[in-house]
């Protein structure tokens, strides 16, 4: 997997869809004359963390599963201000002709036991390489700058944790969570509400 021909593949999957996440950007910003995109992430996942899953899947750690099993050897992840903004992402990038989507996941709309929300796209990009075409997989995670925010310190203290402290800790992120969902209702309708001021 650290392979470079590997490498190659998941990095030009990578550069991709960064490309086609900033002509969506310029795009959107465009229309709606205001800044979209707060930060686009990238990364391929390490070998210890994929050889992790699928022992977690309890599957050998093969390099045939890694790629049959895991969604997320390259994600991207999406931040931007406002919740309808998500999907606007979303579907512009649906819209793309050569990009094939797999599975979505609206942890948005129902959010995961944790309180985790964003949007997940499974998406296949096709890469032509030494005159054969291969699907490249990806996992696209859009979500607002708060469901970010929630999200890393989730990752810092709880997510994938066991401790028995931990678990208390998970019922108020949670509550914190619910907090989050609302803070980004009320700064949506407060631009919607600027918006009709302006005559938007
Ligand atoms: P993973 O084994 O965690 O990758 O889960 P999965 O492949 O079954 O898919 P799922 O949709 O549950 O999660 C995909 C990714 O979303 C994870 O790798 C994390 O980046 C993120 N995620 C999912 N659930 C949580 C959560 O409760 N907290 C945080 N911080 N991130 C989460
Ligand atoms: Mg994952």
């Amino acid at each position: 997997m650290e392979n470079p021909e590997f490498l190659l593949k998941k990095n030009w999957a990578i550069s991709c869809l960064e490309w086609k996440l900033k002509f969506i950007d310029m795009e959107l910003s465009t229309k709606y004359s205001r800044t979209i995109t707060q930060k686009v992430e990238s990364r391929i996942k390490s070998v210890e963390s994929i050889v992790r899953k699928l022992q977690k899947k309890g599957c050998e750690a093969t390099f045939e599963n890694a790629l049959a099993k895991c969604n997320d050897i390259v994600g991207i992840r999406v931040v931007c201000l406002y919740s309808d903004d998500v999907y606007k992402i979303a579907d512009l990038l649906k819209q793309q002709d050569d990009i094939e989507l797999i599975k979505e996941k609206d942890y948005i709309k129902n959010p995961k036991k944790s309180g985790y929300q964003s949007l997940h796209l499974i998406v296949e990009v096709p890469f032509t390489y030494k005159k054969a075409m291969e699907k490249q997989r990806v996992e696209i995670q859009i979500r607002t700058v708060a469901m970010d925010f929630w999200a890393g310190v989730d990752n810092q203290i709880c997510y994938k944790k066991t401790e028995e402290e931990v678990r208390r800790a998970e019922g108020e992120l949670k509550q914190y969570s619910d907090v989050i969902a609302q803070m980004d209702k009320q700064m949506l309708g407060l631009r919607k509400k600027v918006e009709k001021i302006r005559g938007f």
